[in-house]
C-alpha cells in the first residue's frame, strides 16, 4: 500500500541537480564581461530567483549589466548548460516503481515550463509523470501553490503530497491543503526548510523511496563491456558513458581490462611491456585469461550484486579476437581457459564502436606510441576487426555495435540512446 496515491515533486534540487549548469554559464557569463567569479558556493544561489536580480545581488551589477549578462548566460544555458544536470539516484526507480503501483505522478517547478519538459524529456523521466507544471514565459513569478493546483485534480486532494527541497514548495503544498515532504539534499537549507513544518522529512533519495514506496525492489546491477580495434575511441566512449550514467542518476564502477584490481594489474604490466622476454601466444593468452579470473571473482561480479553498473573497457571478446583470432589460437581453446567469464561473468551488453583498421590504425599512430600487442601492424589489426564482426554476428542479443568513425560527440549520443534504451527495458533504473 502506498502511503500517497498522488504526489507532486518539486523539480530543481527534489528530482535533478541543475546546478552544474547553473554554475557553468553563469562563470561564462562573468568571464565575457572581465568580472570577479564569486565562489560555487554563492553561485548556487542563483537557483531559483530570476537571473538578473542574482547577478545584481551577488556580482554588484547594475540592471543593465544584469540584462547583459543574463544574455551571456543564455548563449551558453540553450546549446550546453540545461544537459549539465544529474539525475539523483533513485528518483528513476523510485518514479517507475510508484507509477508501476499506479500513483498519479506531477511535477510543479519553478523553472520554466516549456524549459522544465525539456529536461524531464531528456533525462528519461517525462514518461512517469501524468501532468508538469512550470510559469509560462507570461507569467513568471508564478506563485507555488497556483502550479501545484495546475497539476493537482480535485479528485485526489485527499491522498496527494508535494515534495520538495525549499521553504517555498512546503508552504506552496500547505496552502494546497495537502501533506508535504521536505528533502534535505537539494538547496534548501536545513533549518528553514524544518521551520517550515513539512509532514516528513528525509535526508536522502533512499529514504524518500522508503517513505513514498515502501519495500522498493532493490537496484539492479548490469555489467557492460566496450569493444573494438586499437585506435577506434573507446577511451573516449568509455569516459563519455561513464559521464552520461551518473548524470542519468545510475551507479557505476568503471574498470578496465586487463587489470581492475591489484593482481591483475600487475599483470597487466608484464602483458604490455615492450620487452616480453619472448612471450609466446598461449602464454599472453593464460595471463590475460589469470588476470580476468581475478577480476571477475573480487570486483564484477561483487559490484553488479551491490547493483552498480559495472563499465568495463575490454573483456574476454578482446581474447577471443586478439588471442583468438588474430595471433591464430583456437577459439575453443580460449574459451576453455576463459570458463570463469563464461560461466559467471558474461556482460548484459557489449558496446561495440566498429571503424575500419586503417582508420583506427592511423588515428592510434598519431595520438602515441604503441605498446607490445599495437606493434603487431595492419594485418593483425585486420584479423582483430574480422573476430568481432563473427562476434557480433555470433551474439545479435549482447552486441551494441556502434559506427565509431564520426566525430566522438555524435559516437557518444548514438551509443548512449541504444545503451539507456537497453537499461529501461530491462528495468536497470
Ligand atoms: P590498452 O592500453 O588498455 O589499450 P586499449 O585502450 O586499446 O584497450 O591495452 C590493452 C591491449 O591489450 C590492447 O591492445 C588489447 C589487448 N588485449 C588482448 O590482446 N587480449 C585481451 O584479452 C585484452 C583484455 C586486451
Amino acid at each position: 500500500m502506498l502511503l500517497y496515491d498522488t504526489v507532486i515533486f518539486d523539480l530543481d534540487g527534489t528530482l535533478t541537480d541543475s546546478c552544474p549548469g547553473i554554475i557553468a554559464c553563469s562563470k561564462y557569463a562573468l568571464e565575457k564581461m572581465g568580472r570577479p567569479i564569486p565562489s560555487d558556493e554563492t553561485l548556487q544561489r542563483f537557483l531559483g530567483p530570476p537571473l538578473a536580480d542574482s547577478f545584481m545581488r551577488y556580482c554588484g551589477m547594475n540592471e543593465e549589466e544584469a540584462a547583459y549578462a543574463t544574455d551571456l548566460y543564455r548563449e551558453r544555458y540553450n546549446p550546453i548548460g540545461w544537459k549539465e544536470n544529474n539525475v539523483f539516484p533513485r528518483i528513476r526507480a523510485l518514479l517507475a516503481e510508484l507509477k508501476k503501483r499506479g500513483a498519479y505522478l506531477a511535477v510543479a517547478t519553478g523553472k520554466p515550463q516549456e524549459a522544465s519538459e525539456r529536461i524531464l524529456s531528456y533525462f528519461g523521466l517525462l514518461p512517469y509523470l501524468d501532468a508538469v507544471a512550470g510559469p509560462k514565459l507570461t507569467d513568471l513569478h508564478a506563485d507555488k501553490a497556483d502550479l501545484i493546483r495546475r497539476v493537482l485534480p480535485e479528485s485526489r486532494m485527499k491522498h496527494a503530497v508535494m515534495v520538495g527541497d525549499t521553504p517555498g514548495d512546503i508552504k506552496g503544498g500547505q496552502d494546497c491543503g495537502i501533506d508535504t515532504v521536505g528533502v534535505l539534499y537539494g538547496y534548501g537549507k536545513n533549518d528553514e526548510i524544518l521551520a517550515a513544518k513539512p509532514t516528513h522529512v528525509t535526508e536522502t533519495t533512499d529514504d524518500l523511496c522508503h517513505l513514498l514506496c515502501p519495500d522498493m525492489p532493490a537496484p539492479k546491477g548490469y555489467f557492460i563491456t566496450l569493444e573494438g580495434v586499437d585506435g577506434c575511441g573507446k577511451s573516449t566512449q568509455a569516459n563519455a558513458m561513464e559521464a552520461r550514467l551518473r548524470q542519468f542518476g545510475y551507479s557505476v564502477h568503471r574498470t578496465r581490462e586487463p587489470g581492475g584490481c591489484p593482481l591483475a594489474e600487475e599483470i597487466r604490466k608484464l602483458l604490455l611491456a615492450k620487452e616480453d622476454g619472448g612471450m609466446c601466444p598461449e602464454t599472453e593468452a593464460l595471463l590475460f585469461a589469470a588476470a580476468r579470473a581475478q577480476h571477475i571473482h573480487q570486483v564484477i561480479l561483487p559490484k553488479v550484486a551491490e547493483g552498480k553498473i559495472v563499465l568495463c573497457d575490454r573483456f574476454v571478446d578482446s581474447s577471443i579476437a586478439y588471442q583468438g583470432d588474430a595471433r591464430g589460437l583456437s577459439r575453443e581453446w580460449i574459451k576453455e581457459i576463459n570458463q570463469a567469464a563464461l560461466s559467471k561473468g558474461m556482460p548484459n551488453a557489449t558496446l561495440y564502436l566498429r571503424m575500419s583498421v586503417e582508420d583506427a590504425f592511423s588515428r592510434r599512430l598519431a595520438e602515441s606510441e604503441p605498446d607490445r600487442i599495437e606493434q603487431m601492424g595492419l594485418s593483425f589489426q585486420q584479423r582483430i576487426a574480422e573476430g568481432y564482426e563473427k562476434l557480433m554476428q555470433e551474439n545479435p542479443d549482447r552486441y551494441v555495435p556502434v559506427q565509431a568513425a564520426k566525430p566522438a560527440e555524435e559516437v557518444t549520443e548514438e551509443a548512449f540512446q541504444k545503451l539507456f534504451e537497453r537499461l529501461v527495458r530491462e528495468g536497470v533504473l
